[in-house]
């Protein structure tokens, strides 16, 4: 597979993805390709799409020492990592929400601030098709939900407060320019 990260600007960042419905050898290879091109890019979370692929999945892994709330106690201890989520969809929700600051591998050097459920339970499907539930807090509950809009075509600064992105306007600009100049 020669599968290489898609920068903003890239018109399947804005697709919705499709259901996974078979469970072979070839969705492990890409999850295998997803997970290479997201620790090469020293990310923790990837969507499908981000390297140009429909399926409906992501991929997530967070170090033990990213996992702690303010107290320094870890969120999600019983949560095993690294983890491929196929066909993800959330079942239930926090009301509380948590302000985090955000980035996204096709946003190279652009982060914002943005507002996420605490805490979140989804349903997913691993890569052998077994339903797996999963709860998550902070980080994690955050990598979810937005490796979850990746598949509906939404990005994180579709989120952030309209004052805010004025404010990136001209690093996106910058950065749509660059990714034009690749498609
Ligand atoms: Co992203």
């Amino acid at each position: 597979m020669n599968l290489s990260l898609k920068m903003y600007g890239t018109p399947i960042l804005r697709e919705k993805a499709v259901e996974v419905t078979l469970f072979n050898s070839d969705l492990k290879t890409l999850a295998d390709e997803m997970f290479k091109i997201m620790y090469e890019a020293r990310g923790i979370g990837l969507a499908a799409e981000q390297i140009g692929r429909k399926e409906r999945m992501f991929v997530i892994d967070i170090p033990p020492t990213s996992d702690l709330d303010q107290n320094g106690q870890r969120e999600n201890p019983e949560v095993k990592l690294p983890e491929v989520f196929v066909n993800p969809k959330i079942i239930s929700h926090s009301e509380s929400v948590q302000k985090g600051i955000e980035g996204c591998l096709s946003f190279p050097g652009i982060t914002a601030e943005v507002d996420r459920w605490y805490e979140v339970s989804a349903e997913y499907q691993n890569l052998n098709g077994n339903k797996k539930i999963i709860n998550a807090k902070g980080l994690l509950a955050r990598a979810i939900q937005h490796e979850l809009d990746h598949l509906n075509g939404v990005l994180f600064i579709d989120k952030i407060s309209p004052v805010k992105k004025i404010l990136l306007d001209g690093k996106l600009k910058k950065l749509l320019k660059e990714t034009k100049k690749t498609i």
